[in-house]
């Protein structure tokens, strides 16, 4: 297999990536400006904003991946670059700028679903600690795999194979509204705790009773779904094997969150938390710029604390049971859980808990490949790099591209 070195950049929502990797398995650089700061002071991502912020970091990101690789645009073998899902506007400044460089360059370019980005955070970095521990193929993962892929805008449940470097994906579930990662970020934008609100809500649900609050989470009908396949019957068309298995009457396993938002919000309104909340707000809002989590946390009461661990409990034990039925369901050998929620220390803890009790083995990419970054995007253009799976001239941003 020959060696490439890939230039990874990543322009979806709110992070302005740029990376190098060798081969889908040993990063050379990873570079993320985050634009935290700037979406601050609104709660949440304002897409105009994101492009501009993303305008102004592209150039310094890629010249600094490329330095840290000890790599030059010359050098590099091929420029792989995020075509969506995500937000038109940002994943457009990537996209031009990962063209124009492939034109000046005369590299090829490879574009890469975002999703499959995440999916492949785990391999990349299993691969790593592979090849750090010396260690080869025959400890190689076995298929299918399933993947849930978390995020702020995502809690998709994908059957994924690879046969000769082509990888193929099934949707077998995803949420009916809300992503997990949404549910976190606004449930701490209610409740005033700052932007995002999952690694704020993970270090404070620490210091909470996880029992004290009780909430229902939605139970989805399977039977619902089958009505309104609609898109999802695209994602099951693989030909062949996969087309017999897209009739067979297997359940889906869809998620939901928006209902438990709601129940925050009739929370907080039934124990009258508002006054503190507001509280909260200006004092936050005085401290000026991005606090630090243990400014939030002298900030929160016992009520706050106890809501926010139940919350946090509610969420990962509805994520680990759905995943892990499907698990069974599809009889599957490996279980990846990759995206921003991946992060979430109790998530990280239940998962590998339930999984090693179903004799299951399961894979979660380093923290800092969780959350949006380049290397999983070079990582996931390798596959692609080696069956010469090239992008056309005239690809765009696909917004809402689906994972097939
Ligand atoms: O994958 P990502 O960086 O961007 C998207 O593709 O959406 O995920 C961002 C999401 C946000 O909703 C953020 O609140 C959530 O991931 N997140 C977490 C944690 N770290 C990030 N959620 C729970 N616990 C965490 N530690
Ligand atoms: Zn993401």
């Amino acid at each position: 297999m020959p060696d490439a070195n890939i230039l990874g950049i990543e322009s979806s929502c709110d992070e302005t990536g740029a990376a190098v990797v060798r081969s889908g398995e040993r990063i050379l650089s990873n570079v993320v400006a985050s634009q935290i700061a700037t979406h601050w002071p609104y709660g949440g991502v304002v897409p105009e904003l994101a492009s501009r912020e993303h305008l102004r970091a592209i150039v310094p990101v890629v010249r600094q991946a490329l330095a840290e690789a000890g790599e030059s645009y010359q050098s590099i073998d091929a420029i792989a670059v995020t075509q969506g899902p995500g937000l038109a506007g940002a994943l457009l400044v990537g996209i031009s700028f990962a063209k124009a460089l492939s034109f000046a360059l005369e590299k090829p370019l490879i574009a890469v679903n975002h999703l499959e980005g995440h999916i492949h955070a785990v391999l990349l970095d299993y691969r790593q600690m592979e090849r750090r521990r010396r260690t080869t193929a025959n400890n190689e993962m076995e298929f299918p795999v399933l993947a849930l892929v978390v995020s702020g805008g995502h809690t998709h449940l994908y059957l994924a194979e690879e046969r000769e470097n082509l990888w193929t994906y099934e949707n077998i579930g995803h949420t009916r509204d809300d992503a997990a990662g949404e549910a976190f970020d606004k449930v701490a934008k209610l409740l005033a705790l700052g932007y995002p609100g999952g690694p704020i809500i993970d270090r404070l649900a620490q210091h909470g009773d996880a029992q004290a609050v009780k909430f229902q989470m939605a139970q989805i009908k399977h039977a619902d779904r089958r009505r309104d396949w609609g898109n999802d019957r695209g994602d099951r068309n693989h030909g062949g094997e996969r087309a017999l298995r897209s009739e067979d009457d297997r359940p889906l396993f869809d998620f939901s969150y928006s209902g438990i938002k709601t129940a925050v919000l009739r929370y907080v309104e039934m124990q009258n938390l508002k006054p503190a909340i507001e509280a909260r707000r200006a004092a936050l809002a005085g401290l000026g710029g991005k606090p630090a989590v243990e400014d939030i946390l002298k900030l929160c009461d016992r009520q706050t604390l106890d809501l926010v661990a139940s919350f946090q409990r509610a969420m990962v034990s509805d994520l680990g049971a759905k995943t892990l039925a499907a698990a069974r369901e599809y009889d599957v050998r490996t279980l990846f859980v990759s995206g921003g929620v991946a992060a979430n220390s109790e998530l990280r803890a239940a998962f590998e808990r339930e999984a090693a009790m179903q004799g299951l083995p399961v894979f979660f990419p380093a923290r800092a490949l969780s959350t949006d970054n380049a290397a999983m995007i070079a990582a996931a253009a390798f596959p692609k790099f080696l069956r010469r799976q090239f992008a056309s001239e005239d690809f765009s941003a696909e917004a809402g591209m689906p994972l097939r």
